[in-house]
């Protein structure tokens, strides 16, 4: 492992040219990956998704089940980051995540209230897509999820300012320790700006990997006036 890149200097040519080798001589999915059959598969996304979920928390990580959140900028420009998937609705059609509504996030989903999800799980080479409407949840019921997070994450929540310019690290450890003082007085603590977000699937794709490039795609689309849900397969 070469240094750590907090120098600001270069890659040493040396692991510049190693990376490249790797990056051409090592084909993503080159190994057994598990088989699919889009006929088989449920009527509606969300059980075709609980299924993969729970497949790639049993392979994979214990993290499988956090995604890259993408939304549209203030400046009308894409962004992304990776959220805590929190709970999906398997029968609307809602995959939720949580954040703070002031972040740059919250103002971007306030002012274009939609998103994409996009899951990769390496090990089962299997790519999942989620396209919809983002909907605030309840602020009552995202009080209560609050007060069930681990005291580490409420004083997270409770710090606030998400990515907004920090001076030093010694401003974080100061505003952490009120944080915690804080939440150690009043314990029942909501955070400001804490917010549920819902992600109401309009389409869902579902991403089949193969070693041998024979990827299956199969897409589900909601029908437009809301009566179920259409299915079809996707050129890879
Ligand atoms: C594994 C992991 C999980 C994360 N989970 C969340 C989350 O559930 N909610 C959240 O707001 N940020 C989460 N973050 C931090 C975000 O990626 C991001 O840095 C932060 O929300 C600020 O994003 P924004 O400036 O686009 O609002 C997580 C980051 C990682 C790496």
């Amino acid at each position: 492992m070469s240094g750590g890149g907090m120098t600001g200097g270069e890659a040493p040519a040396a692991d510049l040219a190693a990376l490249r080798e790797l990056l051409l001589g090592r084909p993503a999915m080159a190994r057994e990956l598990p088989g699919f059959v889009p006929e088989a598969a449920p009527a509606g996304p969300g059980e075709l998704f609980v299924s993969w979920l729970l497949d790639a928390l049993r392979v994979e990580s214990p993290d499988a089940q956090v995604v890259t959140l993408s939304t549209v900028g203030l400046d009308g420009a894409p962004d992304a980051r990776i959220v805590v998937l929190r709970d999906v609705d398997p029968e609307l059609g809602v995959w939720w995540f949580a954040g703070d509504a002031r972040s740059p996030k919250g103002r971007q989903l306030a002012a274009e209230p939609r998103a994409a999800l996009t899951w990769y799980w390496p090990a089962l080479g299997r790519q999942v897509r989620v396209r919809g409407e983002v909907t605030p949840g309840d602020a009552a019921a995202a009080g209560e999820v609050f007060r069930l997070l681990s005291p580490k994450s409420r004083a997270a929540a409770l710090v606030g300012r998400q990515s907004e310019r920090l001076g030093t690290a010694q401003e974080f450890w100061a505003a952490w320790g009120a944080a915690e003082r804080e939440l150690a007085a009043e314990p029942g603590l909501v955070a400001q700006g804490y917010t549920q977000y819902g992600v109401r699937a309009r389409e869902v794709e579902f991403w089949q990997g193969a070693a041998d490039r024979r990827h299956l795609r199969l897409v589900y689309r909601r029908g437009s006036r809301d009566d179920g849900w259409r299915r079809e397969l996707l050129w890879p």
